[in-house]
């Protein structure tokens, strides 16, 4: 892992079982290709995960569980930092110190905040889903990261961390880096097979529509081949007219390389079935290998556990650089060693 090479970070929450196609294509894709190109640090973000309800017991399976699908996905402990977020404990103490130069309104405009808080009920989100974002800025800034790959929904919150740096920048001197998003706007969405309007999410109306990672191989068949089309009958790239079938084609192309345009010729002529049969033996030619990886980790609980502390290990030592020249910056004490 050559240092010269611009640094690239993400987190991914620990609240699903299973990660779903809308992840991997959208985000946990990029991740794998950056390894090649950046010094990558890939979180489980666990801090951010208690800022809604979490039953423990599910919250430290779903960690582990988080860990063995990006190492099943292709993420390699060789090639880049993978961790816990609450193993580095940096987080949460430079999350405070962003905390102290965010305004209230600034704080008040992110708009995941306003959708998470509405959906919970105004009076029922914690103060810790509010600063949420701001401990996503400490995320970022600790590993002085040049390029974050997230989905679109997360754009708002690499505008917050850029604000944040520069302000601190100014205010006390150069110590961040600025980072732009990486997002790949081609698969930045995947849509819901049966309600190609919104997009692919557990949290969608039906279980049809999603496409979960861990599902059964025979299962993401039969999702994928009552995935909703149109009367139409041809096989067309056209998100407006034909969302559901642009869709397939979307996902068709990404997992295999083909371009839509080559996909879209050699299905001249043929129905949906055809397409929806080729598709999903695409698909369960990826889940099935994708789904025995993650279950080696899960039996291998040891393994994937020191993997993981490892990981951590290094995050600290650039973490904790960080946080130490911060906190050299603000004016504190040094402790006496
Ligand atoms: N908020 C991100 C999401 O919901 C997860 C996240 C937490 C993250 N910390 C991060 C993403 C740092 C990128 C960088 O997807």
């Amino acid at each position: 892992m050559a240092s010269d090479r611009p640094r690239a970070l993400s987190g991914i929450q620990p609240t699903s079982g299973s990660f779903h196609l809308g992840n991997y294509l959208g985000a946990i894709r990029q991740y794998v290709a950056l390894q090649e190109t950046h010094d990558a640090f890939y979180m489980v973000v666990d801090l951010h995960a208690i800022t809604m309800p979490q039953d423990p017991k599910d919250l430290r399976a779903n960690t582990r569980l988080s860990a063995a699908q990006l190492l099943a996905a292709g993420l390699d402990p060789e090639r880049c930092t993978l961790f816990i977020q609450s193993h580095v404990p940096e987080h949460a103490q430079l999350g405070w110190v962003m905390n102290c130069i965010t305004g209230f309104g600034e704080a008040s405009r992110m708009t995941q905040f306003k959708d998470k808080s509405a959906k919970s009920g105004a009076n029922n989100a914690t103060v810790g889903l509010f600063t949420y974002p701001i401990l996503q800025v400490a995320d970022i800034l600790l590993y002085q990261a040049d390029s974050v790959p997230v989905g679109e929904d997360q754009r708002q919150h690499i505008e917050l961390t850029r604000d944040l740096a520069e302000r601190f920048n100014q205010r006390f001197g150069d110590t961040f880096t600025l980072p732009a998003a990486h997002i790949v706007k081609e698969v930045a969405k995947i849509y819901d097979l049966q309600d190609p309007a919104i997009k692919m999410s557990k949290s969608a109306s039906s279980p049809k529509g999603l496409i979960n990672l861990l599902d059964e191989p025979k299962v993401t068949e039969k999702k994928i081949k009552s995935a909703v089309t149109d009367t139409e009958a041809v096989i067309r790239f056209d998100t407006e007219n034909k969302p559901g079938v642009s869709n397939l084609l979307t996902i068709y192309s990404t997992l295999t390389g083909e371009s839509i345009p080559a996909l879209e010729a050699a299905y001249e002529g043929k129905g949906y079935g055809a397409l929806k049969t080729d598709l999903a033996g695409v698909m369960v030619d990826f889940v099935t290998p994708f789904k025995q990886r993650t279950q080696e980790y899960l039996d291998d609980p040891e393994t994937l556990d020191s993997l993981l502390a490892k990981g951590a290990e290094k995050a600290r030592a650039v973490a904790a650089e960080t946080l130490a020249q911060t906190y050299d910056r603000l004016g504190f004490l040094p402790a006496k060693h």
